[in-house]
């Protein structure tokens, strides 16, 4: 089994998107191995507990210090034992300490097309508000590993969603969870359980 850790902040359809696959059968040899929220109340975590995947919460707010929630998180993870952890809408920044210990096994989804609205403070509704703003006619969503930067590890695969008139930040980002988000993120996840995706200079490939 490939043992996956999702973590997660908010609503979870990405989550969702992932336990389908598993259970629906595209996802061979997957295994949800623990769901981890920041955020108590995120209904991701109901979902989890609606499939019988465990749920924990490591909140910065419940520790003295950011150093110790990241070694927390560290430890929440570390115990599942994950070959491949999943940053399913998680809007916690991955502290270096974890991203050295799972160099290349961290992937995230964002709901761009990388390099255009990312970086920091570019998450959820905000990329599509900006994306409007700006006035592009095409946008999509980008899986990618993570490293030290904000958005800036390998890209894995990206699918383009077109931009439509009179839409609003909140129906652009429903149409790029549908198009793009909820099966590129999976797609990521059964490559790279199945080895085909490697890193070389810093580009992601898939054989
Ligand atoms: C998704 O659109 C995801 O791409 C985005 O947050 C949303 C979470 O939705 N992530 C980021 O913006 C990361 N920078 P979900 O909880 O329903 O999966």
């Amino acid at each position: 089994m490939f043992n996956i850790v999702v973590l997660v902040s908010g609503g979870g359809t990405n989550l969702q998107a992932i336990i389908d696959n598993v259970e629906n059968g595209n996802l061979k040899d997957v295994r949800i191995a623990k769901v981890i929220s920041n955020k108590g109340d995120a209904f991701a975590l109901k979902r989890a507990a609606k499939h019988g995947i465990e749920g924990e919460v490591i909140s910065p707010k419940s520790y003295p210090s950011r150093d110790i929630f990241n070694e927390a998180l560290k430890t929440a993870i570390d115990a599942a034992e994950p070959d491949l952890i999943v940053l399913a809408g998680f809007l916690v920044v991955v502290p270096p300490v974890i991203i050295r210990a799972y160099r290349n096994r961290i992937i995230n989804i964002h709901p761009s097309l990388i390099p255009s609205f990312c970086g920091k403070g570019f998450y959820g509704l905000k990329v599509h508000e900006e994306a409007l703003k700006r006035g592009v006619k095409v946008t999509g969503a980008t899986v990618h590993f993570v490293d030290e930067g904000t958005d800036t590890g390998p890209i894995i695969i990206q699918k383009a969603v077109y931009v439509e008139e009179g839409d609003t930040p909140e129906i652009l980002q429903k149409r790029v969870m549908e198009q793009a988000e909820w099966i590129i993120l999976s797609k990521a996840i059964e490559l790279i359980s199945q080895g085909k995706v490697y890193v070389e200079d810093g580009v992601a490939h898939i054989r």
